[in-house]
């Protein structure tokens, strides 16, 4: 009988899974169960699964996963409130379908918008979810501010984020928000998702915790550069975690292959090997660690960047494990 992940960090940080509602009664279930003691709902909590019309929500699945977690003894991060992607159309458009521009009115019915689905999505979970991500992927290093212009930027301009993050903690006081986003190792990127997050805690808008998705390839590794995040956050003295963890095994957008190697399994067990020592390292820094999916056959790189077999997880399609889930556990 292999070791539980959440046994072997339990002094270090919460080992946290990806979670569909269909994983629940399966053999995929009972693995999440052993291994993992803090759970995020991969889409099930996005505004269109939760709110596909206005003022309709949808929480059935949603609600499978806190239950779930409840049965686990696992906690939950809640994903997430505010995103650029999985956002219905509706919620930028008028009444009449014209797009929302950045008026006064139109502003105002955007953030009237936020507040509404926050209050009714983050208020249902009060009590049941220990980290929120607020705010996902707001920053675009490209541009000189370091903001992405998604729709939520172009109409109301940071006043998304500090609406989103007040009424998030209003209905939710014992959560953490936490803003959440990718890249964060890249110099450009964390400089940037540093700059917004500490100009909107020094206005007192209450942001706790940052995220670090780190979803990685097996040439990827920038031990030092997370490292140097890491620190750099620290200094801001937020909350961090690493929300989206996974190690593709494609190096570039291009490649597809119908297999792969033990070569290839093996380093990437080196890769996550290493990582986890970093995170070990870390263990007063961080406090919970994500890996984004269970086994191999549920990854979202099967359809990302575009639909291509891959194997980023600790166990394969069978619910075997890997290379990559000695890494986790033998890590120095
Ligand atoms: C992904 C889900 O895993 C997929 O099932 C879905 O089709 C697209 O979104 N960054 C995030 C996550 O913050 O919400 C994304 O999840 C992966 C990238």
């Amino acid at each position: 009988d292999i070791p539980s992940l959440k046994d072997v960090y339990a002094d270090d940080f919460l080992l946290g899974t990806a979670f569909s509602p269909n994983d629940r009664f399966s053999e995929k279930g009972k693995l999440i169960a052993k291994h993992f003691n803090s759970l995020t709902p991969g889409n099930t909590m996005k505004w269109d699964a939760t709110e596909p019309q206005e003022g309709q929500f949808n929480f059935a699945d949603a609600d499978i996963v806190v239950a779930t977690a409840e049965a686990n003894g696992a906690t939950v991060r809640g994903h997430t409130l505010i995103w650029h992607q999985q956002t219905p159309a509706w919620v930028f458009e008028r009444p009449d379908g014209t797009p929302l521009t950045d008026s006064a009115e139109d502003k105002a019915l955007l953030l009237s918008r936020i507040d509404s689905h926050i209050r009714a999505v983050a208020g249902r979970y009060t009590g049941k979810i220990s980290a929120w991500d607020v705010a996902n992927e707001v920053i675009d290093e490209g541009q000189a501010d370091g903001l992405r212009r998604s729709r939520w930027f172009e109409i109301a301009g940071l006043d998304y984020l500090r609406t989103a993050f007040r009424v998030a903690r209003e209905v939710a006081p014992d959560a953490k928000l936490y803003i959440n986003d990718y890249n964060t190792e890249y110099p450009r990127k964390r400089v940037a998702l540093f700059n917004v997050v500490k100009q909107l805690r020094a206005e007192g808008v209450p942001i706790d915790g940052v995220g670090h998705q780190l979803h990685m390839n097996i040439e990827r590794q920038r031990i030092a550069e997370i490292e140097k995040t890491f620190q750099q956050f620290a200094t801001l003295g937020v909350e961090q975690q690493v929300t989206e963890l996974d190690i593709s095994i494609y190096t570039n957008f291009v490649e597809s292959y119908t297999s792969v190697s033990e070569e290839t399994l093996a380093l990437q067990g080196l890769r996550y090997r290493d990582l986890f020592d970093l995170f070990r390292r870390y263990r007063g820094t961080l406090n919970s660690v994500t890996i984004w999916g269970t086994s191999d056959d549920g990854t979202w790189l099967d359809t990302f960047p575009f639909p291509r077999n891959d194997w980023p997880l600790a166990f394969d399609d069978d619910l075997q494990a890997k290379p990559a889930y000695w890494g986790m556990v033998d890590p120095s």
